[in-house]
């Protein structure tokens, strides 16, 4: 296989965070990010729809050569992945791999309570789905998880309401009705792309005792450890430093939200398809 860049897939904007830690981590690959703006949000979606809009976007990487792909989108991870990687990769592309951003934080989240309970913020999607109570189960029988949806966080991220009133009502909100499941949790996993960009004040609102986890780093670390173990894999993955940004609605719109989202000036393409 020739060697190319990284797939990164998600809904929209909100995987450049995710992707702005694999170039902190990782930054000889290239990487392709692809956000689905058109059609996004993702999180209040159907499984069904969330599965065939995701599946084809992961097409479509592949049909830009990309040997491995990454759904840097926890709504997709959460109701797409398990599908694609058992039913359709197999058929369309049984040399090509993709993986998700659900299961490397759960692989070790366990680690990182010491009471063992365990609060998980994110969208409806991803908290319907109980993708992560399944996945911590097979690591960590013995951790108690309480979730919680925050269907308002998204819109106010995007819409650039975080400094206001709006944002604050529904963090406490959202964040006092998990809290009220357990006094005991002592760890909260920011279950969604958009969620770092509200830690402050997030945090405002958590006791102190509280760690909050979001996930940039640990499936940066994941994949890096991957590559290390698939040289099969990381022998087709080029390594120029690029990264290249499509998108499926304006790329001028892209590009205002990126700064917010990946931190640095880009240019993206808008893509049909
Ligand atoms: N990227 C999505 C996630 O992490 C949030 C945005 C959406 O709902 O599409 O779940």
């Amino acid at each position: 296989m020739q060697k190319n860049p990284i797939g990164v897939f998600d809904s929209g904007f909100g995987g450049l965070t995710v992707l702005k830690e694999f170039v902190k981590q990782m930054p000889k690959y290239d990487y392709l990010y692809f956000g689905d703006n058109a059609r996004a949000p993702y999180g209040s979606r159907s499984f069904e729809t969330v599965y065939h809009y995701t599946l084809e976007c992961v097409k479509h990487l592949f049909n830009l050569n990309c040997n491995l792909v990454i759904l840097a989108c926890n709504t997709a991870s959460a109701k797409a992945l398990r599908t694609i990687q058992q039913k359709d990769l197999p058929i369309i592309a049984p040399d090509k791999r993709v993986l998700g951003v659900i299961r490397p934080t759960t692989e070790i989240i366990g680690n990182l309570s010491k009471t063992k309970h365990i609060g998980i913020l994110g969208t409806s999607g991803t908290i319907n789905s109980e993708s992560y109570l399944v996945e911590i189960e097979k690591f960590f029988p013995e951790v108690k998880v309480y979730q919680e949806a925050c269907p308002m966080w998204v819109p106010l991220i995007e819409n650039n309401e975080i400094n206001t009133p709006a944002c604050d009502y529904f963090i406490e909100r959202h964040i006092n009705n998990l809290l009220a499941m357990s006094n005991k949790i002592d760890v909260i996993v920011l279950g969604c792309t958009h969620y770092p960009l509200i830690e402050a004040k997030i945090k405002k609102y958590l006791p102190k005792n509280i760690t909050i986890i979001w996930q940039g780093p640990i499936v940066a670390n994941a994949l890096s450890n991957y590559l290390n173990r698939h040289p099969e894999i990381d022998s087709v993955c080029s390594k120029q430093n690029t990264q290249r940004f499509l998108t499926t609605d304006s790329a001028l719109t892209f590009n205002n939200a990126a700064k917010l989202f990946f931190g640095s000036e880009i240019k993206a393409e808008t893509i049909y398809f």
